[in-house]
């Protein structure tokens, strides 16, 4: 039977749980689902960020801290990196990754964020909205933080155009993601959660939209496989209206 997507506070608690339960091999099963490829993508999405030594960043659902270890490498030792996730189990794993703490990990809801107004020079998120209850709510407080001009830039799974390819991609994500994960972790309905939650989420043109609707400006997005991976960068306007 195809995996139900829960819905509102049961999806919160579901995403929250099972990151935890897979934390210790993400980085494996993301390796070997991506055949190494998100390590390109990520170097991508620190790429559009344009930060500059001394900036402050914040990597959003940051997981076991990939994203955000790039970003203090860009803003360099006089600029800060948060890293923000609600899965304790991942941010266990940032930390370990990161022993002399060069970025700053914390815990929170990517829909409601503990930084002031204005205050950051850019925001990222890879792999994460996807996961949101709210996405919408999540671009608020994203425009909400950035410095005006500030950049927004997302990497998350996107849809394939191409029929031949769309099909040979569902297969992918359907048959082969879901067997990889449970030969890492046996029993673990976690990994059917994954290509379902693609279903669910909107493309990249939509996505684009979206971004618009809640404020932002200069939206654009990169296809990576055919589409199948999507890279979405987003400035807040330099004056915000209210
Ligand atoms: C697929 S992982 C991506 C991790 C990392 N960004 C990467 O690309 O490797 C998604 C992450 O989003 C986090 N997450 C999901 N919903 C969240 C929320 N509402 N607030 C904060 N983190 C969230 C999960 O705990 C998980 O670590």
């Amino acid at each position: 039977m195809e995996f139900q997507v829960p819905q509102g506070q049961e999806k919160y608690q579901y995403v929250q749980s099972k990151f935890t339960e897979i934390a210790q091999k993400y980085d494996l099963f993301n390796d070997l689902i991506t055949q190494g490829m998100h390590r390109y993508w990520k170097n991508k999405v620190v790429e559009a960020t344009g930060l500059k030594k001394g900036d402050k960043a914040l990597d959003l659902c940051c997981g076991t801290g990939d994203i955000t270890l790039r970003l203090k490498k860009k803003v360099g030792e006089e600029g800060v990196a948060f890293g923000m996730d609600f899965s304790i189990g991942m941010l266990q794993v940032s930390q370990t990754r990161d022993p002399q703490g060069t970025c700053r990990f914390l815990q929170g809801d990517a829909m409601k964020l503990p930084f002031a107004d204005q205050s950051l020079d850019a925001v990222t998120v890879g792999f994460g909205l996807r996961n949101l209850v709210a996405i919408g709510d999540c671009f608020d407080e994203v425009l909400r933080v950035l410095k005006p001009g500030g950049r927004f830039v997302s990497l998350d799974m996107g849809k394939v155009k191409l029929p031949l390819a769309n099909w040979v991609f569902s297969q992918y994500f359907h048959q082969v993601v879901p067997l990889v994960g449970k030969l890492l972790y046996p029993g673990q309905d976690m990994f059917d959660y994954f290509p379902a939650s693609a279903l669910v989420y909107p493309s990249q043109e939509a996505l684009a939209t979206m971004l618009e609707q809640h404020g932002f400006e200069k939206v654009r997005f990169t296809n990576y496989h055919l589409g199948s991976t999507v890279l979405h960068q987003a400035f807040k306007p330099p004056v915000c209206l209210p």
